[in-house]
């Protein structure tokens, strides 16, 4: 199965300021940068990087060498991308300081499309195979309906929206990666929920992925419901996350991985583009979102590991008297071997040295804050051997009880 991406390529300009620019305002900034971009670029770069083969279809301009560089740099096949004698498409984006964006567009080149280009290029596609489309190019409803003919499994991305989404045969669809904006316009109802049941109703085939940003994801066909939360990262720009998503989520549809492990990938990786500045260059690679994953798993682990932690002393110094073994693991509902093997690796120690040192402790707390004699203090710790105590408590502080307490005069 190949994958074809017949999308823009975009330069886009970034401008950094405090707030993005309202209706009679003026702004100034210093902070300009360039970077490759375009729906269509980012979403290749995206599948390459999530380790799938990609053939990237467009028209770019002849000022494009910075976006056929990175095309190639990062493995996209760009042997169907045409190169028309005028100037690129590019893109205007304010990025403001919360990490909000605002974007227009210069089609350029990328409204360059002729429909016998189309078809010279879909002739090198097979039925079966995976074909990405968004609204940055002329004469997507006639691929789709190319690509539609030939069998070809079609996402569609209907971003930005615009009335040439109309134009397109839904019905020819097998996803649509959707944002809530772009669902509302297509269901003119501003509920997400209600704007899933319409699609829901009226496209039953159409299997429906719906991205809201910092509220996760969700994915809905004929029998299935998923959904997916957003992972949490501080935001930097949020330019190209839909992009990354889409990427993420084709490039692991074409390795058959099942549909809640791809948004929880497509999701992460889309959380690690709005941590980072830009379009293309904030993509990341498979290698980075499972490094996340890993980061999230030793964070659980740690909150795991505290709170066993705190489970622990606090059953020891709550009952510091009768303190056992067998009653903790039944506490932890774990084996008492097992037990004994989480206090070890927690505390350092075998239960039972925990416990004498719980004991050690409280006593010399006990000797240095109230006036019970040494004698009860043992005994309020917990040993009827008042010889093995003092031993134990000599080794551990090098001082005897009563040298221990002579300290409180001074
Ligand atoms: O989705 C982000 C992209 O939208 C930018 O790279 C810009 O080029 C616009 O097309």
């Amino acid at each position: 199965m190949k994958i074809l991406n017949f999308g823009s390529c975009n330069i886009d300009y970034v401008y950094s300021l405090q707030h993005i620019v309202k209706i009679g305002e003026t702004e100034t900034t210093h902070t300009l940068e360039t970077f490759p971009g375009g729906k269509g670029l980012n979403q290749s770069i995206a599948v390459s990087r999530a380790g799938a083969k990609i053939y990237h279809a467009g028209c770019v301009g002849n000022d494009s060498k910075m976006l056929t560089d990175i095309l190639q740099k990062n493995g996209v096949d760009i042997s169907y991308l045409k190169t028309v004698d005028t100037k690129n498409g590019h893109a205007v984006i304010q990025v403001s300081s919360k990490g909000e964006n605002s974007i227009f567009l210069y089609p350029g080149s990328n409204e360059k499309i002729t429909k016998e280009y189309v078809d010279t290029v879909l002739d090198k596609f097979d039925a079966g195979d995976i074909i990405i489309l968004q609204n940055e190019i002329n004469n997507v409803d006639y691929i789709v309906e190319k690509a539609y003919q030939k069998g070809m499994c079609i996402v569609l991305n209907p971003s930005p929206f615009n009335e040439k989404i109309h134009a397109i045969n839904f019905n020819m669809l097998s996803y649509i990666v959707i944002n809530e904006v772009e669902l509302s316009e297509i269901s003119e109802s501003t509920e997400p929920e209600e704007g899933l049941v319409y699609l829901k109703n009226k496209y039953p085939e159409l299997k429906v992925i719906l991205t809201l940003g910092k509220d996760g994801c969700v994915f809905v066909n004929a029998n299935q419901e998923l959904r997916q939360a957003a992972f949490k990262v501080d935001v930097v720009d949020t330019t190209a996350a839909g992009d990354t998503f889409l990427g993420y989520f084709v490039a692991e549809l074409s390795k058959g991985t099942d549909y809640s492990q791809i948004l929880k990938i497509a999701s992460a990786a889309s959380a690690i583009t709005v941590s980072r500045k830009g379009a293309a260059p904030s993509i990341p690679n498979k290698s980075e979102v499972l490094s996340l994953f890993d980061k999230l798993r030793e964070i659980k682990s740690n909150n795991k590991n505290n709170s066993l932690y705190e489970q622990i002393e606090g059953y020891i110094e709550q009952n510091i008297k009768t303190a056992n073994l067998a009653e903790l693991s039944q506490i932890l509902g774990y084996s008492t071997v097992y037990t004994g093997g989480i206090v070890k690796r927690l505390t350092g120690e075998t239960f039972s040295k925990a416990v004498l040192s719980k004991r050690c402790k409280m006593a010399a707390h006990m000797l240095l804050s109230t006036n019970f004699s040494i004698h009860e203090i043992i005994h309020m710790v917990g040993y009827e051997n008042e010889s093995y105590f003092r031993k134990a408590f000599k080794k551990k502080y090098g001082e005897t009880l009563s040298e221990y307490r002579n300290k409180r005069c001074n």
